[in-house]
């Protein structure tokens, strides 16, 4: 007997932060499963080249829509132009994140903004958005926030990044529990240290990648294909019954004391 409960044919998702690293490794993965996919970013450019890819690897539709997350006004409006482009949304996966590394004390009001829209208030907009579609359609949905090491526990110089982080963890469970009458499952994913261009500049300092594979069981750095499994997973029939939670994806690293 066929088994395809992780099968993603007619359905439509949106990736944001789906130009490269994480993001990219997802949208390919769900248009792998047979969905169709939406890419968001700032970059045009990263963005047609991975869904001319995409199409080519899958034979599945892929649309590149540059959008910058930080110009919150516009949110709406971009969803309101993908839902249209490619007749309607099914799954939306906010992938798109930045940080900013600095002391607390000395971390300036604008970075601290600019990494928390990013990361968290675009991410309520887009889902409030999408809700509304789901519902409108009268359709279940999926939603998927890529959170991080950092919903569990903090580390110096990266309050932003944390607050948004531990904030995107209080947003899908709420939305979790709102929603769940309208069928509209809310997870995270939260990664543990993935070898993307985020973390370059971590990778190349000796001392910090030997304490990342101290800290991590399974003794190496993640690829951004290790998060498409769980992402599948969540985004089909296989996830039905899944909400509220999140999956650390992380070699282990929660898992030691
Ligand atoms: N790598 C890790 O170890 C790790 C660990 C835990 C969690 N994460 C999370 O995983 C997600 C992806 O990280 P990654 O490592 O794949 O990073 P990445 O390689 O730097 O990719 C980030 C993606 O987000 C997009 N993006 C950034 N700012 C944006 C903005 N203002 N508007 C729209 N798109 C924007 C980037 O494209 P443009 O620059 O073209 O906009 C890019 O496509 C992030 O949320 C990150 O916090 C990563």
């Amino acid at each position: 007997m066929e088994n395809r409960r992780f099968d993603l044919t007619g359905r439509t998702a949106l990736i944001t932060g789906a130009g490269r690293g994480i993001g990219r490794a997802i949208a390919q993965g769900l248009a792998e499963h047979g969905a169709d996919v939406v890419l968001v970013a700032r970059s045009g450019d990263q963005l047609r080249t991975a869904a001319q890819e995409i199409t080519a690897a899958t034979s599945r539709k892929a649309w590149a829509m540059p959008f910058d997350l930080a110009d919150l006004d516009g949110v709406e409006r971009l969803f309101a132009a993908a839902a249209e482009v490619a007749r309607g949304i099914d799954i939306l996966v906010h992938c798109a994140g930045t940080t900013v590394r600095t002391p607390s004390e000395e971390v300036p009001l604008a970075d601290f903004k600019r990494v928390m829209d990013v990361n968290l208030t675009s991410a309520l907009l887009l889902s409030q958005a999408f809700g509304r579609h789901c519902r409108e359609a009268g359709k279940p949905g999926r939603i998927i926030h890529i959170g991080s090491l950092a919903c569990h526990a903090a580390r110096p110089t990266i309050a932003a990044y944390t607050c948004s982080k531990m904030g995107l963890l209080g947003l899908t469970r709420t939305l979790a529990v709102e929603w769940a009458p309208h069928h509209i499952n809310v997870n995270a994913i939260g990664p543990g240290y993935i070898a993307t261009e985020l973390t370059e500049p971590l990778r190349k300092d000796p001392e910090f990648d030997r304490w990342v594979l101290a800290k991590t069981p399974l003794g190496r750095w993640g690829t951004p294909q290790d998060l498409v499994g769980v992402a599948v997973l969540l985004a089909s029939k296989a996830g039905e019954f899944i909400t509220g939670q999140i999956f650390y994806v992380d070699g282990g690293w929660t898992a030691l004391i």
